[in-house]
């Protein structure tokens, strides 16, 4: 008797492939009929997308340092780059992840493993265009982008949260902030003090960034002291880090010794360093960093050196043995639920990119992941 297999053979793959998907993503299914789930509409509102001005995923454009027009979730550059160590270039960065982007929206935006449009549901998400830094004096670029911090984020949201409504206080804006050298971060970390106080900061990174000034040759001035390396070190100084709950991931720098790891946990993080993967995967991954973080409010900042270089080359100070871009996204995907009042993305470079703008593409596509996050949460009620 011939037996005819391969229909069991077909259905056990999809039985296994389905149970994976739902296991990871309840609410993702090749049969997910849920029709809530608003959709771009198949219009030609925007043209070829290798063609017209490149906001990020084409959302529109707002002058948010002129206009005080609420919005929900903004795009916002911050082109400095005089506080790296190694090459520079970063400030070519927010619009090299803005090129990067031009292919999101292509067939509608819509996110499968989060089931979710960003750029369909309820969010105004707007494009405002990158804060005018001074390229000549790194601690005055610095108070520029903390004064254009504070204008984007000091408005009401376009779509206040039910609960925020109802006591009667402001609901906030979210900033995703696109870098720049990791110098930024101190001015957005204390602009989001004055409105949520200390924060949460789950950093992805290869690099610690705490790094104690005295401890680098050529720190000898105040400008100097301050860099893309020590930002965090003096973010905890000034209490705008919760201790505790804040952690890296994805570190594998080489150290001046232990004492660093030390001056690490002083600042307030508990850390997972990049090889740590192999053993957890990245679902231990995802889970330690939830399990540190909880509930309390987060700031997300991913340093694109976190990527292995050989998926993210563009960058100023390149580790090899980093994550792929697809490990990344699943851990970024991961956190969804977390209470995120804000995001950044930086270090990218793109004079040291492929022509095939690898680096520009992933950086893009790791922000769609964490704007289908802010989105999926809903309006935020903090
Ligand atoms: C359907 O999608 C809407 C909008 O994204 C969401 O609020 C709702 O929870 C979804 N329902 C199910 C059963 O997945
Ligand atoms: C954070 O807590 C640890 C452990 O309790 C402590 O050693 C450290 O000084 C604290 N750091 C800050 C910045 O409060």
């Amino acid at each position: 008797m011939r037996l005819n297999w391969w229909p069991l053979v077909v259905g056990i793959v999809l039985a296994r492939s389905e149970t994976a998907q739902q296991a990871f993503y309840p609410e993702h299914s090749a049969t997910n009929k849920n029709t809530s789930i608003p959709s771009v509409k198949k219009d030609s509102t925007y043209g070829p997308i290798y063609a017209g001005l490149a906001t990020f995923g084409f959302v529109p454009t707002l002058d948010c340092f002129a206009s005080d027009e609420p919005f929900d979730i903004g795009f916002v550059g911050l082109p400095i780059d005089t506080a790296t160590t190694y090459r520079p270039g970063a400030r070519f960065g927010p619009n090299g992840i803005r090129q990067g982007s031009r292919r999101l929206r292509i067939l509608g935006g819509y996110n499968v493993p989060l089931a979710v449009n960003p750029f369909a549901d309820w969010a105004k998400v707007v494009d405002c265009g990158d804060v005018g830094a001074t390229p000549y004096d790194t601690a005055l670029a610095l108070k520029q982008i903390e004064e254009g911090h504070r204008k984007t984020m000091n408005r009401n949201a376009a779509t206040p949260a039910t609960e925020v409504a109802s006591t009667g206080r402001k609901a906030h804006p979210r900033i995703i902030s696109l870098g720049g050298d990791h110098s930024v971060t101190l001015p957005i970390l204390r602009s989001i003090a004055e409105v949520h106080g200390p924060v949460s900061v789950i950093h992805f990174d290869s690099h610690l960034d705490t790094w104690q000034p005295k401890e680098s040759k050529g720190q000898d001035s105040e400008t100097a002291a301050l860099n893309h390396g020590t930002y965090f070190y003096y973010a905890s100084k000034e209490g705008l880090i919760r201790n505790g709950t804040s952690i890296h991931a994805g570190i594998r720098t080489t150290l001046y010794d232990l004492d660093d790891y030390k001056n690490d946990a002083d600042c307030g993080f508990t850390l997972l360093e990049a090889w740590e993967i192999d053993e957890m995967g990245p679902k231990g991954i995802i889970k330690a960093i939830r399990s540190t973080v909880g509930d309390t409010p987060a700031y997300l900042s991913i340093d694109i050196d976190v990527i292995d270089p050989s998926a993210a080359p563009a960058t100023g100070t390149p580790e090899s043995g980093g994550w792929s871009t697809r490990e990344l996204r699943t851990i970024i995907r991961g956190l969804k639920g977390l209470n995120l009042v804000g995001a950044d993305l930086v270090e990218v470079a793109p004079a040291y990119d492929t022509a095939a703008e690898i680096t520009q593409i992933a950086a893009a596509d790791v922000l769609y992941e964490v704007l289908s996050l802010m989105v999926k949460k809903g309006p935020l009620a903090l």
